[in-house]
């Protein structure tokens, strides 16, 4: 039987930090609540040249140097996220492009911050059938801006980043054991961007109403996600045959530390075997699980042969949950040089470009506003 091993991890977050106090000085909150209420203490916010792709490809590049494979070798690129470059071309061929990634498929997943579980989950079907070898899976987001920086219920909660992971088929049983993943729509308006799709699309009053920022009750998404974190946890870690005892560490979505702690005591797992990094970066939606296991790894947290869980919900609402059996790297046979890769595909895209736009004009096609 074939596994998907993840044999790569990367991350990436912006320099700039917003910190409780700076948030202080733009809408009525404090410090004190925000850290009793979410236990957020700082976020990262993508400067004026960061974006999600941007900060995908970085770790990505990460990525793909830990698991030593080449960007050619990679025949699929998910990227989950909610704030996408674009709402098309898909930010993942953004990536594909940069990267060089000449022979994988690309695409975008909207499923809030549950995104990551499901684009982990797609990713290792497609391995396990054999349609592809090896996946990049990538969360990446730039909440800052579709956050409402005057709406102190939702911009003191969400941060940017991203976190990628190479997955790699396997013979052992690793990877991937179990998942799940589940939706239940009729609370999508509890936390929703209405704007600028096809129901509102983008207008003079749609900019007026702010509907192009995201909206949240705040309460409900709250008891919907304390609920949800345990019965999928429990669920997962059931089909794939493990107790609880087995579970070495928790990695949940990094939403609401109280979320946190209460989906934990529930479960009756130690609060020290949860990885919790929620202060330093806010909620960073689809990229949050991937940014929190690859700082487990580099703490010694998670080791090769270690049972994680990987737990989220969001939008959609949205959930889901899976049980990886932890295995890293395989043995490399050369050396992967990441920003070789990325300087030579900037350039193929580039003349790829200029040769199409020669092509065209050559043949009469050329039109400068395309
Ligand atoms: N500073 C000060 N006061 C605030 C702030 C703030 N930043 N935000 C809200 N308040 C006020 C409210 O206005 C309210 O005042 P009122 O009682 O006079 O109306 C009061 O604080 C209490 O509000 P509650 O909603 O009861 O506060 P609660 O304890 O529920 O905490 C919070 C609010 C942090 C938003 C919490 O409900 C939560 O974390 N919910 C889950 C949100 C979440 O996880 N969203 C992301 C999902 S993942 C995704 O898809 C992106």
């Amino acid at each position: 039987m074939t596994y998907a091993h993840i044999t790569g991890w990367g991350m990436a977050v912006p320099e700039r930090v917003l910190t409780n106090q700076d948030l202080e000085k733009m809408v009525d909150t404090s410090d004190e609540w925000i850290i009793s209420r979410t236990g957020i203490k700082e976020r990262r916010i993508a400067s004026d040249n960061e974006t999600t792709a941007s900060l995908a490809i970085q770790a990505a590049l990460k990525a793909l140097k830990v698991s030593n494979i080449t960007p050619a070798e990679v025949e699929l690129i998910i990227v989950a996220t909610s704030s996408p470059e674009y709402i098309f071309p898909a930010t993942a061929s953004i990536v594909q492009d940069q990267l060089g990634a000449v022979r994988a498929g690309a695409f975008d997943i909207l499923a809030a911050c549950s995104g990551f579980i499901y684009a982990l989950n797609m990713a290792t079907q497609a391995i396990r059938s054999g349609s592809a070898q090896n996946a990049l899976v990538i969360g990446s987001e730039t909440l800052s801006r579709i956050v409402d920086w005057t709406d102190r219920n939702t911009c003191v909660l969400f941060g940017d980043g991203a976190g990628a992971f190479i997955l790699q088929a396997g013979e052992q049983r690793a990877g991937l054991l179990s998942a799940t993943m589940r939706s239940d729509g009729s609370g999508g308006d509890l936390l929703w961007l209405p704007g600028g799709g096809s129901r509102f699309p983008t207008s003079a009053d749609t900019v007026n109403q702010g509907l192009h920022f995201v909206k949240m009750n705040g309460r409900e998404v709250f008891r919907f996600a304390t609920r949800v974190m345990v019965k999928s946890t429990q669920e997962v870690v059931r089909k794939a045959q493990l107790s609880m005892d087995d579970i070495d560490v928790v990695i949940p979505h990094q939403a609401n530390k109280r979320i946190i702690e209460s989906a934990i005591r529930s479960l009756n797992i130690p609060m020290d075997r949860c990885v919790l990094n929620i202060d330093r970066f806010g909620n960073t939606s689809t990229a949050s699980i991937p940014i929190a296991t690859c700082e487990a790894i580099a703490e010694g947290r998670l080791n090769p042969g270690d049972h994680t869980v990987f737990v989220g919900f969001g939008a959609g609402l949205t959930w889901g949950a899976a049980v990886v059996r932890w295995s890293g790297p395989f043995p490399g046979l050369y050396v992967m040089r990441p920003p070789v890769y990325h300087f030579y595909a900037r350039i193929r895209s580039i003349l790829k470009r200029i040769l199409r736009k020669i092509d065209a004009i050559i043949w009469g096609r050329y039109h400068p506003d395309n």
